[in-house]
């Protein structure tokens, strides 16, 4: 997948930021996720879903830019390179976020092998996803939840609005593009909220026991930033227990699909037990 390929900006410096984004795109875990859904339900190759991937990876991209900025997470290392707004300025980062996004929902629309309808109905999960009530809402809670105790109520709030309601929607649109039946698509759905909130918990881990050089971004960050995490909150076992708890959670939803679900199955061990 080559969700950048496309992408291109009047502006030099603008256009040159996006090469540059281009250059480390990321492991791109959720657009395998719409593909491997839109597999699961349509039992084969279904090219729509890999443009809705390549679009979702914009809109996941888009959120690491803002996220690294100064006034948010205040990162300088991202995908193992400088972040955007230290290889170039703030202003590029912020702009080059905006465009992801509109650029995000430009190809969803674009998408000519679905029905209107079905575009629709994707732009209408995407959106609810990334905005206030999804990963937006979950960035200004997660901002807001540092220098202080959470309870892991709250923390699963906030996890699963800044991150779990992307993927999960990565899975339901997949479940759109492959035409899912509603009962599919809801247990598509319910599997991807445990593996999204999962892989949160996950990446909290990984600031903990990761490396700057393996992760491609500074290790330990969320201590230094005092950050509201599962392992400041449960400790690093009881994170990794959770995150192993609800992995289980999401095979479990996945049992109505027996054999046919191995891809996804494997995929969301893959994002739970990984090491970057
Ligand atoms: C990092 O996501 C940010 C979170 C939402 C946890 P990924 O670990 O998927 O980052 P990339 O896309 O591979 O860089
Ligand atoms: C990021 O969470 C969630 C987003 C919506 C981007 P983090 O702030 O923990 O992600 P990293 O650790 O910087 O990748
Ligand atoms: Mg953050
Ligand atoms: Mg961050
Ligand atoms: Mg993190």
């Amino acid at each position: 997948m080559e969700p950048f390929a496309w992408l291109s900006c009047p502006d030099p410096k603008l256009a040159e930021a996006l090469g540059y984004l281009a250059q480390h795109p990321g492991k791109q875990l959720r657009s395998r996720l719409t593909v491997a859904s839109a597999e699961l339900v349509a039992g084969g190759i279904v090219p729509a879903a890999v443009m809705a991937g390549e679009a979702i990876e914009l809109l996941h991209t888009y959120s690491l830019v803002h996220d690294d900025l100064p006034a948010m997470d205040d990162d300088d290392l991202r995908r193992g390179q400088p972040t955007l707004h230290c290889a170039f300025d703030e202003a590029t980062a912020i702009l080059a976020g905006d465009g992801l996004q509109a650029a995000a929902f430009q190809r969803l629309t674009e998408i000519e092998a679905l029905s209107a309808e079905q575009r629709l109905d994707m732009i209408g999960v995407v959106t609810k996803a990334v905005g206030f009530h999804g990963m937006v809402g979950g960035q200004a809670l997660d901002l807001a939840a540092e220098h202080q105790a959470v309870p892991v109520t709250a923390l699963r709030d906030i996890h699963s609005l800044k991150t779990g309601a992307l993927i999960s929607a990565s899975a339901e649109v997949g479940a759109i593009c492959g035409g899912a039946t509603d009962s599919q698509r809801e247990a598509l759905v319910r599997f991807a909220k445990a593996i999204g909130l999962a892989f949160q918990v996950t990446d909290d881990v990984l600031d903990v026991t990761g490396d700057s050089a393996s992760l491609g971004k500074t290790a330990g960050k969320d201590e230094r930033s005092e950050k509201s995490t599962y392992v400041s909150t449960l400790g690093l076992e009881g994170a990794q227990q959770e995150a192993d708890d609800l992995l289980s959670e999401a095979l479990d939803a996945l049992a109505e699909f027996e054999e046919a679900a191995e891809p996804l199955r494997t995929l969301a061990r893959k994002m739970v037990h990984r090491d970057t």
